[in-house]
């Protein structure tokens, strides 16, 4: 039986009315207090009527507004390529606090006037998470018929209300196969909120050239979050939904117009905060990856996955494949820091990615390109041992993937868990291949086996990845543990170029392609 998400789930002790009224209690508390305030200013201050009735309107029917409205304002857009025809769907998703059963998209394909003329297209509704003082509604829509490669405008909110709505943002749908031109997107993982400032400018500062952008686990670390906390004031403290929200906050200028894919990482199993660990209910919700799978949906329905756990689409010339490094093989990490709930059991994982891969390689020569992200890496500088082998943990992992990753002729495979950036070499069973590598290996030319990349540097608590006394390994080129920093990805049918780019400054660390012959 596989775990059941995006279900609409009432919260035992329905809290949004009670809560609603606390607000509207709230606000209209402060109402009177900022009322008896103005009063008491126009008649304590010489001339202040004037200057004091434009900023008291402002200023306190703004705030009075903004506490009403915080739960039921949609937050947190973001986007995720939809359909099996790429560039043909879209999937917009937001939060809010309150339940909005009447919460929709409108869409238009040319400027957005009014949402009344348009068709609403109504969500589906999401929760995983609800308690005495909190609840999370997550709302998804797939907007379907679109065309390839064209800017669309939305706006996502509640049908009744039209206060209770988003801005008007904007997407572009996916590239289709027989697209020619380059196109940029970002890869990389590891990517919490403590060290990550720069990384979030940068991202946002690159925002407008991507064609979307994929984060390859280990989202927010809001499990870590409660590390933070004064332990000797708060050691019970719940901030796990505080964390993810935040983070989510702080990407989101650039996820509501770049589409978001996203790759499952042991960071996103469970809550392990002592919170968790001595609440039942707090384990039973938070527990086997719950919030990544509602929070996010990926296009898993159309390419046969599992939830947000596997699954995979296609842009341009490119199949990207998005697996499962924590879960469903023989081996995988349990990720159960505190808990006791089992994780895992998303179904036959080998089997839909032997199968995907299959189907991909008989339509490449429509799309060349077979790239995979997995967040444990399969080759990494610190899961092997100074004798060139794997450690014990990461056979496992070699096992499960790398057979599939060289039958198929997958390209490059993706991955971060090491919080520092890795290149290496064409690999196959633990050995460099180097036919086609420059001499000064800047450059592999029609590569004979997968190229695997670590680009887990975004920042998070974590901080650098220590290198210290790390064996070289024949088939790594270099690796920096010194610098923040994502992957830009440029690509076209023959060339895929890469850059490590510094947050710091947007300067290239390490730069170098792989090229296909041309047809
Ligand atoms: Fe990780």
């Amino acid at each position: 039986m596989h775990p059941s998400y995006g279900a609409i789930e009432t919260p035992k002790t329905p809290p949004v009315a009670t809560t609603r009224r606390r607000a509207l209690a709230v606000a209209i508390g402060l109402v009177v207090v900022f009322a008896a305030l103005f009063v008491f200013h126009c008649l304590t201050v010489p001339g202040a009527l004037h200057l004091t009735r434009t900023t008291s309107m402002e200023e306190g029917g703004a705030e009075s507004e903004t506490l009403v409205e915080l739960h039921v304002r949609p937050q947190q857009l973001h986007l995720a390529y939809a359909g099996v025809e790429p560039g043909t769907a879209m999937t917009v998703s937001w939060t809010t606090y309150h339940r909005i059963n009447d919460s929709a998209v409108w869409v238009a394909g040319h400027s957005f006037r009014n949402a009344s003329h348009l068709a609403p297209h109504m969500a589906s509704i999401a929760s995983y998470y609800a308690d005495d003082n909190y609840t999370l509604y997550t709302y998804h829509v797939t907007l379907r018929g679109l065309t390839p490669k064209t800017r669309y405008y939305y706006q996502v909110g509640s049908l009744g209300n039209a206060t209770r709505r988003s801005s008007v943002f904007h997407f572009r749908t996916a590239r289709p196969s027989n697209d020619n031109h380059s196109f940029e997107m970002l890869m990389y993982a590891d990517f919490g909120e403590r060290n990550a400032e720069a990384t979030v400018s940068l991202v946002s500062a690159l925002a407008e050239r991507l064609d979307f952008i994929w984060h390859v686990g280990d989202i927010s670390y809001a499990d870590n979050a409660f590390h933070d906390l004064d332990k000797d004031v708060n050691a019970l403290g719940f901030v796990y939904e505080k964390a993810y929200n935040a983070w989510m906050d702080s990407l989101e200028p650039t996820m509501h117009h770049v589409p978001y894919m996203t790759t499952v990482g042991n960071h996103e199993a469970e809550c392990y905060s002592p919170a968790c660990v001595y609440s039942a209910a707090k384990q039973a919700q938070l527990s086997n990856y719950s919030a990544y799978n509602t929070r996010f949906r990926m296009p898993s329905a159309e390419s046969n996955g599992s939830h947000n756990m596997w699954y995979s689409w296609n842009h341009g010339p490119v199949h990207f494949v998005s697996v499962s490094s924590e879960t469903d093989f023989v081996g995988a990490p349990s990720n159960n820091k505190g808990t006791h709930v089992p994780n895992g059991n998303f179904g036959d994982q080998l089997a839909w990615l032997e199968a995907d891969l299959q189907r991909a390689v008989a339509e490449r020569a429509e799309r060349p390109w077979i790239l995979v992200g997995s967040h444990r890496p399969v080759y990494g500088l610190k899961v092997f041992k100074p004798t060139g082998h794997p450690a014990k943990k990461q056979e496992a992992i070699m096992a499960a993937f790398e057979p599939l990753f060289l039958k198929y002729k997958v390209d490059m495979v993706v991955s971060g868990h090491q919080h520092a950036y890795e290149r290496h070499l064409p690999v196959a069973r633990n050995a460099p291949v180097l036919a086609g590598v420059s001499a000064d290996r800047s450059v592999y030319d029609r590569p004979q086996a997968p190229v695997y990349m670590v680009s887990g540097a975004c920042g998070s608590t974590d901080g650098h990845e220590p290198y210290n006394n790390i064996p070289a390994q024949t088939w790594n080129v270099m690796y920096d543990n010194e610098h923040y920093g994502v992957s830009l990805l440029k690509a076209n049918r023959s060339v895929l170029s890469w850059q490590f780019v510094d947050a710091a400054t947007g300067q290239a660390i390490d730069a170098f392609e792989i090229r296909k012959a041309d047809d």
